[in-house]
């Protein structure tokens, strides 16, 4: 529940990025040794990619902001009452492969945000010599041994971010040099490929479009620290400028977050860089609409279009968001009209007609991003905003209602009443 209308003031400490930490704890699949990951985020998604390792036999130990993953010995099947739960959890299909050459793997099923096929990861792990048959919702994949070859990743709206880390950690233990051509260059990428290195796998070129990697015998334990969530960081620079109010960032990577910052400063939001924090306030000009259109890192991600839509609902005139990533990102809208927004759907784009005063109502999460969208109209607008179904928020952002009190917003967790759903 939330009281809106109050200006956030003070500083908040981003935590480590969510999609970073999922294939980064797959990739502890690849050896027999220890791993631990640091600086992780408390989430649920986390904590059930944990619950998914135990069950392919990994010992997993949650201490603090660190995981310890020891894979010791691990099987190859993926149940469908885990996987099911959480897109993500396919990046188990990449190291099953190239660590035990076999994988049983369920297929995720839908998704809110419309189809998320797994076309290309199958693409790229049949290029390295993986077979795949598709039984009782199961992936079955086998492989004598996965050998090193080019794979172009291209899809049909550009790469695959999941897909690319997923044949980066398979070719990682096949014999001889694959090269992966269309790479997704998303830092998350980058993450996992210093990972996998520090691992004593041999990559090079992440972050770009074509990635290079010269297979290894075996990986050795290893200890990382997780990239800070450039999602969680424009998250809260949004919630500085909707509610007028002027936000610290720390801990957050600038460089992640061009394409973001660019927008906003466009938008007339005040960005500054101090020392290695960015400060982000509302600032005294009169805000500007914008044009934005979700691309492949470094354009603007689609993991922010929903927050950014709310900044557009206050700037008076016409915006557009035009969703390039994924078909039916737009669950947020309808909920946002129910505090006053006027927005209208033409295919890909959405128009929003800003300015108008929103005011508070009681509104359904969808999906994460969709969520946090809603919580950040709700601290805009005038009155009481209940979002329902924040469950799909706490799987992407770390204590986010805490943080936000922290600068001074007034909400407060409710327990739900489910029948009223
Ligand atoms: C990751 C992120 C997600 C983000 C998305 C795009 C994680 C855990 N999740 O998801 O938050 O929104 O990147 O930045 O890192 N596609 C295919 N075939 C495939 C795979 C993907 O057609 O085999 C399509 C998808 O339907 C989508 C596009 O490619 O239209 C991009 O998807 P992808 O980059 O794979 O998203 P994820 O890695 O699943």
């Amino acid at each position: 529940m939330i009281k809106g209308g109050r200006p956030l003031r003070g500083k908040v400490t981003i935590s480590g990025s969510k999609n970073a930490t999922l294939p980064l704890m797959a990739a502890a699949l690849l050896t027999r040794e220890p791993c631990t990951i640091r600086r992780i985020p408390n989430l649920s998604d986390v904590r059930f990619m944990g619950d998914i390792l135990r069950s392919l036999g990994a010992e997993v130990t949650f201490e603090d902001d660190s995981v310890t993953i020891h894979a010791r010995s691990i099987h190859e099947v993926g149940k469908y009452d885990l996987i099911r739960k959480m897109r993500a959890s396919i990046c188990i299909l990449g190291p099953l492969m190239g660590r035990l050459g076999k994988a049983r793997v369920s297929l995720p099923g839908g998704c809110v945000i419309g189809a998320r096929p797994i076309d290309l990861h199958l693409k790229g792990l049949r290029a390295l010599g993986a077979r795949f048959t598709i039984r009782g919702g199961y992936v079955h994949g086998e492989t004598r041994r996965l050998t090193g070859t080019e794979v172009f990743l291209g899809g049909r709206v550009g790469p695959t971010v999941l897909g690319t880390a997923n044949i980066m950690m398979a070719a990682a233990l096949a014999e001889g040099t694959t090269l992966i051509e269309s790479a997704a260059c998303e830092p998350e990428v980058v993450d996992v490929a210093n990972f996998l290195n520090a691992m004593g796998a041999r990559i090079q070129g992440a972050g770009g479009p074509t990635i290079t990697v010269t297979g290894v015998p075996e990986l050795h334990g290893a200890h990382h620290e997780v990239i800070p969530d450039r999602i969680e960081a424009a998250t809260f620079a949004v919630a500085a400028a909707v509610t007028r109010g002027q936000i610290t960032i720390q801990g957050a990577r600038p460089d992640h977050l061009g394409a973001v910052l660019d927008k906003l400063r466009e938008a007339g939001v005040k960005v500054e860089r101090v020392g290695p924090d960015l400060v982000v306030s509302h600032g005294r000009s009169r805000l500007r609409p914008v044009e934005i259109t979700t691309q492949p890192y470094a354009g603007f991600p689609t993991d922010v279009q929903a927050q950014m839509m709310v900044l557009m609902l206050l700037v008076p005139g016409i915006s557009v968001i035009t969703e390039r990533i994924f078909e039916s990102r737009f669950m947020h809208v309808p909920e946002l009209c129910r505090l006053g927004a006027e927005v209208a759907i033409e295919g890909p784009s959405a128009i929003v007609k800003g300015g108008r005063p929103l005011s508070g109502a009681q509104v359904m999460a969808s999906d994460l991003r969709a969520s946090a969208a809603l919580v950040l109209a709700g601290l805009a607008a005038e009155g009481e905003t209940t979002v329902k179904r924040v469950y799909h928020l706490d799987r992407g952002y770390d204590r986010m209602d805490q943080k936000l009190r922290e600068l001074g917003a007034r909400i407060s967790r409710i327990p739900d009443r489910p029948e009223s759903d």
